[in-house]
């Protein structure tokens, strides 16, 4: 694991971005994992910046990690409409090639299925964006997530409920579930770029870094990935030593 400790989320946004920009001037027919919160929005501010200076991003495929069940696509605090605020009105992508999981599929096994077919019909992901929760999840992956586990229903703890209802009117309105890639989705991504920012991250990220490789920490499983680097500020890795 590449591990990059900056002064700022800024600048380690902005690196980040280097990176993804760079991938897209490379193969401008990518394949993107996406991640909501408020982790990547600096670095999606720097995609839109690159695709405004004339970076192509319409050839690109993206594929966000989760949804929240139960909330339609319009809904102020669906991932769908995150993403296409924060990040798909501000490329020049072509919107049917932007996947966010549908949280009001009506059969959410055989659309779990489809969401994995799907990612594996557009040649895999190369490079997949990651936050990472106070309790170590990725994506929807809360302790304990199987390492091996695939696109699929998850329910969400009191402690990413508590940290997520920040965007909703109070707690209870925080959906109790959501469909997430798997760990094991995740880890088949050719590269992984995980973000963490803040204080309130240092435990979530001394853990997934140092130490052991367990499903109570979901984040750990990316110490197994071939290709995986981490940007942090410096608060983010105050405990690594
Ligand atoms: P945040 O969430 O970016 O809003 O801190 C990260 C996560 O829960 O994965």
């Amino acid at each position: 694991m590449e591990v990059i400790v900056c002064d700022s989320a800024a600048e380690a946004s902005r690196m980040a971005a280097g990176r993804v920009n760079a991938a897209v001037r490379e193969n401008p027919r990518l394949v993107l994992g996406l991640a909501t919160g408020s982790t990547p929005l600096a670095l999606y501010k720097e995609m839109a910046a690159a695709c405004a200076a004339g970076l192509p991003y319409r050839g690109v495929t993206t594929f966000n990690l989760d949804e929240y069940i139960g909330l339609p696509p319009d809904h102020p605090q669906s991932y769908r409409r995150f993403m296409d605020e924060n990040l798909f009105k501000q490329l020049d992508i072509d919107p049917a090639r932007t996947f966010v999981p549908d949280g009001m599929a009506p059969d959410m096994e055989a659309y779990c299925a489809q969401y994995e077919a799907a990612i594996r019909d557009a040649g895999g992901i190369d490079i997949q964006i990651l936050g990472i929760g106070s309790n170590g999840h990725i994506g929807f992956n809360e302790p304990p997530s199987p390492l091996d586990s695939r696109t699929r229903v998850v329910r969400l703890t009191e402690q990413t409920i508590r940290d997520n209802a920040r965007f909703f009117a109070d707690a209870s309105e925080v959906p109790r579930e959501a469909v997430s890639m798997g760990v094991g989705t995740i880890l088949d991504a050719r590269c992984c770029v995980l973000l963490g920012f803040g204080a309130n991250k240092a435990e979530a990220v001394r853990q997934a870094l140092r130490g052991e490789v367990s499903e109570m920490c979901p984040a750990s499983a990316l110490q197994r990935h071939a290709d995986t680097v981490v940007f942090l500020d410096r608060a983010a890795a105050a405990g690594l030593g």
